[in-house]
């Protein structure tokens, strides 16, 4: 079949206000760019002749400022699910602009197929190539491509011509039925291959293609500073302690890592560790870190759901495709972060908090409570499936006026059944089998900033008698202090 080839703004034409409009992709890589920029043209050219134009946006996580940063300055969503990272749509969502709640990322392809979420009208996918038989090779990320390809009336295909065809191979597509039919995902190693190398549609619902050639949008890492690099090093030698221990095989287990420079920091130091083997990774983002590893032999293999990788890495993979191909799968989301898998493989996750209280508990997604910075994204599906499931957080933010140690989280996004440890660059507190004093004795001596360790023991201390150290009057005064002043270090406790 010949698809309808036409300009980008052709194709924002088939999208009306109040459509639910979902996209490929994951983090920035995998997404489209020319028709989301399209959609938003679009948006402002209607809003300037007074007629109304917001549509729901729905994706596999994140996604680039092409996509979120554009939609969201042309005040062209009502909604946004489930995840997001960029300057101007979470100021959208801040100011209430845009509705917004974020959900576990394995979550939001059955929670659309389930009916939860709003069905998507359209779907805009990028794709490597697409064949006159309906078949879509996604490029740089998954997320939740085969289902929306799936559950949309249209397909709008934002063909990207600078990714080469040759990827096509990388990816493992695939959708498990729905209960009470599902059975196991079947992946018992991180590199098993259990679908298709492309999503296969009915040609027909290809209503267009639009020809692009954008680059990736992700950004390369900046330079590791020192209470990153403090971090990373606390986290490997932990890990090569639990390994001597015995508590990590010594062939180790896969491992997922977070986004970001802490994440970023943390692989290269497990790749140098001279105690750590050459390992895998089952994560859902792999980041410039990995490929490196990879080349030089010390991490395997990587399943995730997107090449978050800067355009020279990206360059580096498409420059060595043999070597790389039997050692990178790209799997949507839906496997790359499903409970079932990570549990069964038994993966060590390493994410980012924000703040953690004494409890172990952590916020990743609320500042201070209230406004929203990312999201969860699959932090949780990591977490609480995990073999050992790890947090990293500077002790302090904001020039050391913000405490990342709280006695008590002002939101609460992993519970303190599910974090097992905790780093900062001052030490870790293995919180495993931990009463909650010992906890909160755990927390304080090796996280906490020594500034804030007198306060956050005399929190402990004044807390009224019981199991738990906690003391309602004052389990936020931290909080307070920085709203007052603007400085934790003035918290009455
Ligand atoms: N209170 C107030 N502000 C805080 C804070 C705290 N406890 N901790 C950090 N901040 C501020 C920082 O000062 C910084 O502000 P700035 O942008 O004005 O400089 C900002 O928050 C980001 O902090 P930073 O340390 O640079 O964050 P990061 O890039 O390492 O990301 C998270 C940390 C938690 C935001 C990020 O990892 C995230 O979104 N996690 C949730 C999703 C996730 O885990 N995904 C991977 C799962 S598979």
């Amino acid at each position: 079949m010949d698809y309808r080839i036409v300009s980008a703004d052709e194709a924002a034409a088939l999208i009306h206000d109040g459509d639910v409009v979902a996209f490929s992709g994951f983090t920035a890589a995998g997404c489209p760019k020319e028709v989301p920029s399209a959609i938003a043209r679009r948006a402002e050219m209607l809003h300037g002749r007074g007629e109304p134009f917001k549509i729901s946006v729905i994706s596999g996580a994140s996604s680039g400022d092409a996509m979120d940063g554009a939609l969201a300055r042309a005040d062209a969503v009502s909604l946004r699910l489930p995840y997001q990272n960029v300057k101007d749509m979470r100021a959208a969502i801040n100011d209430g602009r845009v509705g917004y709640f974020d959900l576990h990322l394995s979550e939001v392809a059955q929670q659309m197929r389930y009916g939860f979420l709003p069905r998507p009208r359209v779907a805009v996918v990028e794709a490597s190539q697409v064949t006159g038989r309906g078949e879509i090779v996604p490029t740089y990320g998954v997320g939740v491509l085969p289902t929306i390809c799936c559950l949309a009336e249209q397909i709008i295909v934002e063909l990207n011509v600078a990714v080469p065809q040759a990827l096509r191979g990388l990816h493992d597509i695939c959708e498990p039925a729905d209960p009470p039919r599902r059975r196991e995902l079947p992946v018992y190693a991180p590199g098993d291959r259990v679908g298709a190398d492309c999503v296969r549609i009915d040609p027909k619902k290809i209503a267009c293609v639009v020809v692009s050639d954008r680059p990736t949008e992700v950004a390369a890492f900046s330079e590791t500073d020192a209470v990153t690099a403090q971090i990373a090093q606390n986290v490997a030698r932990f890990l090569e302690g639990e390994m001597h221990a015995g508590r990590i095989p010594a062939e180790f287990l896969p491992v997922q890592s977070g986004v970001g420079n802490v994440a970023n920091a943390i692989l290269k130091d497990l790749g140098n560790s001279p105690v750590v083997p050459p390992f895998e990774m089952y994560t859902e983002v792999i980041q410039d870190s990995v490929i490196d590893l990879i080349k030089w032999g010390r991490i395997r293999l990587a399943s995730g759901s997107s090449l978050t990788c800067s355009p020279a890495k990206i360059e580096e993979i498409l420059a060595s495709l043999d070597f790389f191909r039997p050692r990178l799968v790209l799997r949507p989301t839906e496997y790359s972060n499903s409970p079932e898998i990570i549990r069964r493989l038994g993966v060590i996750s390493i994410n980012t908090a924000l703040e953690a209280d004494l409890s172990g508990a952590v916020n990743s997604s609320h500042v201070l409570g209230r406004r929203m910075m990312n999201g969860i994204g699959g932090s949780c599906d990591f977490t609480r499936n995990a073999y050992l499931s790890l947090f990293t957080t500077p002790s302090t933010a904001k020039g050391g006026l913000v405490s990342c140690i709280v006695p008590q989280v002002a939101h609460q996004d992993h519970s303190e059944h599910s974090v097992k440890v905790l780093a900062t660059e001052y030490g870790v507190a293995d919180l495993r089998g931990l009463s909650p004093r010992k906890r909160a004795e755990a927390v304080i001596e090796h996280c906490a900033h020594p500034d804030y360790r007198p306060l956050l023991r005399r929190y402990v201390e004044r807390c009224p008698e019981g199991h738990t150290p906690f003391d309602p009057a004052h389990c936020f005064a931290f909080h307070q202090a920085f709203a007052e002043c603007g400085d934790m270090r003035q918290a009455e406790v």
